[in-house]
Parts: C-alpha cells; structure tokens; sequence
C-alpha cells in the first residue's frame, strides 16, 4: 500500500544509526517532517546528510540531541519537540541491550537504567504527544520490541485471569478512568472465567516438574486438570 505522510511529523527515537534511521529516511520519503533523536549529534548529523542526499528539505528535518534515560533531559527534548508542533507518528526505537550476562552480578542500578530507556521513556514520550493526537484524531505510536519477548532467556508465567484482589480492585474503579478495562474484567467475572489462585499455583507447580526453561508458561497449557 502506497503512504503518504505529507503535512505528518514524525518523531523517531535512536534515528543516529541502524533501524531508527532507516525508519526516519523511510518516513521522510514518505512526505513527513522528521525528528530524530538520540545522544550522539554526530550520527544525527549523517542522518541528515543523508536525508539531504535523498532530497529532503532542511525544513523537514530536526535534530533532538538527547538522552532518554535522563528524565530531565527526556522532558526538555519532549518539550523542544513540541514547541515546534503536534507529533503525528512517534517511533520508540532507541534501547539498550544491557546489561547482557549471566544473572548473577547484574546490578540494579543497570536494570534500572535499561528500563528507564526502554521502558519509562517510551511511556514518557507517548504521554507527551498523546494530547496532540487526540486534538487531531490521528497518531500513530509505535513500540520497537524484540523476539526476545517470545523466547524470554528465564521463564515467564502467565497467572491466568485469577480471582484476586487486584481482580476486584480493577473491577471496581471508575470506567472514566480504565475504560475498556472495565468491562472485560467485569465481564470475566459476571461470566464465571476466573480461576482460583490454587489452580493458577498448581498449574505453576506441575510446570516446575519439568526441565525447561526460556519459555513462557501459561496456565491454560499447563498440563494438570487442575
Ligand atoms: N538489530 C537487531 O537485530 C534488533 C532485533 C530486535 C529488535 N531490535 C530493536 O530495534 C531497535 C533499534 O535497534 P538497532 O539495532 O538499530 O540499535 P542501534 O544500532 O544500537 O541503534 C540504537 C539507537 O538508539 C539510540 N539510543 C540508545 N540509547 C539511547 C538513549 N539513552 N537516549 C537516546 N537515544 C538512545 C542510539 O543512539 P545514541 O547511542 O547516540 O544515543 C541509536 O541511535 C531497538 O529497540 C532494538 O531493541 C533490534
């Protein structure tokens, strides 16, 4: 299918190099204005040249030096952006891959960084734009993942719709505020769905019989009747 993003502007996160900038000369192809961030001016600088190269006007291209996993620095690059104009397509791509490793001797502070990057900062941003989208009903945000999610490195395990008190708490908030939430988890409820948090558990424990690993394991394939 043909695009046209003329008159859109889009914000592409790590478009210094790799994905980020592939997807930022697709889109400025593609008729959108284009801004890209990321930490290092230089490899925003050969995105531009770049884009240059393929035609693109100047006025089609901004550059946001910098650094997501600084909430102050996130905050006045959101700002700057937006100052500018209404973000129409925003493009959470920059993240990190550490820390890599074996578990043992990760320390926290990096897990704490690699989802101040990878994951606050993707919300961050798409809250910051969000309002402009709903002005103009029309955004699009996306978030660039990974296979990794369906082939985890530990194992994940999927609870299952259990009968708790968060269950009960997220029934019982206002729709204004969760919307579609709302019905589904009262509808489950009304409709009898949810499991006992023993089943959930024995579902759990029949899997830990066995050997594997890097997977994610669900309640409703466990193998027990429970
Ligand atoms: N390559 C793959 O095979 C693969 C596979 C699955 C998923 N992905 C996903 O695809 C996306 C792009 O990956 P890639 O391979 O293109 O990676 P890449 O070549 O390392 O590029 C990452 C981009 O993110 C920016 N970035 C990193 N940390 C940042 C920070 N704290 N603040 C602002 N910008 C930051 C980098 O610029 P600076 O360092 O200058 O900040 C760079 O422009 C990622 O979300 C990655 O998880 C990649």
């Amino acid at each position: 299918m043909a695009t046209d993003f003329a008159g859109k502007t889009a914000l592409i996160t790590g478009a210094g190099r790799g994905i980020g900038r592939a997807i930022a000369l697709g889109l400025a192809d593609a008729g959108a204005r284009v801004v890209l961030l990321a930490r290092t001016a230089g490899q925003l600088d050969e995105t531009r040249a770049l884009l240059r190269e393929r035609g693109v006007p100047l006025g089609r291209i901004s550059l946001v030096p910098a650094d997501l996993a600084d909430e102050e620095d996130r905050d006045r690059a959101a700002a700057a952006v937006l100052a500018t104009g209404r973000v129409d397509i925003l493009v959470n791509n920059a993240a990190t891959v550490e820390p890599l490793g074996p578990t043992i001797g990760i320390a926290s502070a990096d897990v704490r960084l690699a989802f101040e990057i990878n994951v606050v900062a993707p919300a961050a941003l798409t809250a910051a734009v969000l309002p402009g989208m709903l002005d103009a009903v029309w955004g699009r945000v996306v978030n660039i993942s990974s296979g990794i999610v369906a082939a985890p490195a530990g194992m994940v395990y999927r609870p299952g719709g259990v009968d708790t008190a968060m269950q009960a708490w997220i029934r019982q908030q206002d729709p204004e505020r969760i919307g579609a939430l709302h019905e589904r988890f009262n509808r489950n409820f009304a409709e009898g769905t949810l499991i006992t948090p023993e089943h959930s558990a024995a579902a759990l424990l029949a899997h830990l019989a066995g050997d594997d690993t890097g997977a994610i394991w669900d309640v409703s394939t466990a193998p027990v009747g429970a």
